[in-house]
């Protein structure tokens, strides 16, 4: 065995040990109460983000590191919109759910499909990052309206004006972008 490895062994071991006593299948059954705002097969936003990925994340939304502490504590007590789960489930019950929800390890989607969401990330990101809490602008998902199209030509709040850096085509796929956001994020409220 290299190095690595023996290193590496004994802390995985521990760690899926640890969640052996909760049972999947029935957290999986148990997962029905969360699916109404929560995907796990794709990475759509319905009213909560996805959860496809989210033991292969490293951070939550809440900037805490993603552990079987952390996650227990937002389904147990709730965040942000998110209701608290405490008094719906039997402690053994909120074992089995926390077993399923460690099998969330997809890999996280650099990019979304959409090719306006690398002109996103390059030019708006960086202020309207929902996973930021020093972002500057509001997160912009769920609240598209028709004026985001001047406040892109024409810049704002410090934002360049993207008239003067993107053709037309491609700041039309931007505001796609941000539509289909919108709509993800208003279509399940
Ligand atoms: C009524 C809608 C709703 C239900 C039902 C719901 N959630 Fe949530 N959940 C949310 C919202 C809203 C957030 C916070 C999203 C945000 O701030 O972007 C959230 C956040 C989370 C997060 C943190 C995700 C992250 O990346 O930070 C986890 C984990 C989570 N929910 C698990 C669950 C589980 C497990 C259940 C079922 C027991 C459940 N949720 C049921 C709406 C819901
Ligand atoms: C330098 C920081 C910065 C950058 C870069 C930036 N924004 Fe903003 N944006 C803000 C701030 C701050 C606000 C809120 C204050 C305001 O409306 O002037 C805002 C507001 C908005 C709003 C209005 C939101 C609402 O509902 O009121 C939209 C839409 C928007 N930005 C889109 C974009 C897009 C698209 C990009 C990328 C092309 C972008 N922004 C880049 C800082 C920025």
């Amino acid at each position: 065995m290299n190095l690595l490895a023996s290193v590496l062994l004994p802390a995985l071991l521990a760690s899926s040990l640890a969640f052996a006593q909760g049972d999947v299948a029935n957290g999986r059954e148990l997962f029905r109460s969360c699916q109404g705002c929560h995907n796990t097969a794709n990475d759509e936003r319905k009213a909560g983000p996805s959860l496809r990925s989210l033991f292969g994340k490293v951070t939550l939304r809440n900037g805490r590191h993603v552990d079987d502490e952390s996650v227990r504590e937002i389904v147990l007590d709730g965040w942000n919109g998110m209701p608290p789960f405490r008094y719906s489930f039997r402690p053994a019950e909120i074992d089995d759910l926390m077993a399923f929800l460690h099998t969330l390890k997809g890999k996280h989607a650099n990019t979304p499909s959409a090719p306006g969401a690398a002109y996103f990330k390059a030019y708006c990101l960086r202020c309207h990052n929902p996973d930021s809490r020093t972002s500057p602008g509001p997160d912009l998902r769920g609240r598209y309206t028709p004026e985001a199209a001047a406040l892109v030509e024409d810049g704002h709040a410090g934002a360049p004006a993207l008239k003067e850096w993107l053709g037309e085509p491609e700041r039309k796929q931007l505001l796609e972008f941000l539509k289909s956001e919108g709509a993800a994020g208003r279509g399940a409220k």
